[in-house]
C-alpha cells in the first residue's frame, strides 16, 4: 500500500489551543487521526510528521523524493505554516524533487488575513493547494491526491 505524507510546519503541533477563533479546536493528533482515516478508505498508508524546523522539513521532502522514486509513496500533504511566507528553501527543496507531488494545505483563508499571509513562495512549486476549509483541508487533499494519481 503506497504512503501519504502528511507534513504540518512550525506552530501547528498547538492545533485546539492555538487561535482557536481561526485555526478552530481540533487538535493535530485528532487531524492526523482523520487523515489516516481517509488515506486508508482511499487505499493508502498515512505518515505523518510535524516540526517546528525549516531544515527537518526539508530533509523530510528531499526523503519523500526518494520514496517517490522506489513506489513506496505516493505524495505529500503539506502545511507549512508561517514558513509559507518566508521559505525559498521551501520552494527549492519541492521543485527539487519533483515528480512528487507535493499539495499545500492552508486552514484558514490566508488571503483574507494581514498582507504579509498574501504571497506563498511554496505555491508554484506545489501539485495543488486547498485554502480556507479549515481542518477538513488536509482531508480534500488526500482525496485530491487520490484522484491526481487514479487519473495519471
Ligand atoms: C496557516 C496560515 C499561515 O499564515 C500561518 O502562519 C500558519 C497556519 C494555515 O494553516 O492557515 O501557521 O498555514
Amino acid at each position: 500500500m503506497p504512503a501519504i505524507l502528511l507534513l504540518n510546519g512550525p506552530n501547528l503541533n498547538l492545533l485546539g489551543t492555538r487561535e482557536p477563533g481561526v485555526y478552530g479546536a481540533t487538535t493535530l493528533a485528532d487531524v492526523e487521526a482523520r487523515c489516516r482515516a481517509a488515506a486508508e478508505r482511499l487505499g493508502f498508508s498515512l505518515e505523518a510528521l510535524q516540526s517546528n524546523h525549516e531544515g527537518a522539513l526539508i530533509d523530510a521532502i528531499h526523503q519523500a523524493g526518494v520514496r517517490h522514486r522506489n513506489g513506496e509513496l505516493a505524495g505529500v500533504v503539506f502545511n507549512p505554516g508561517a514558513f509559507t511566507h518566508t521559505s525559498v528553501a521551501l520552494f527549492d527543496a519541492i521543485s527539487g524533487v519533483k515528480p512528487l507531488p507535493v499539495f499545500e494545505v492552508h486552514i484558514s483563508n490566508v488571503h483574507a488575513r494581514e498582507s504579509f499571509r498574501h504571497h506563498s513562495y511554496v505555491s508554484p512549486a506545489a501539485a495543488g493547494i486547498v485554502v480556507g476549509f479549515g481542518v477538513d483541508g488536509y482531508e480534500l487533499a488526500i482525496e485530491g491526491l487520490a484522484r491526481r494519481i487514479r487519473a495519471a
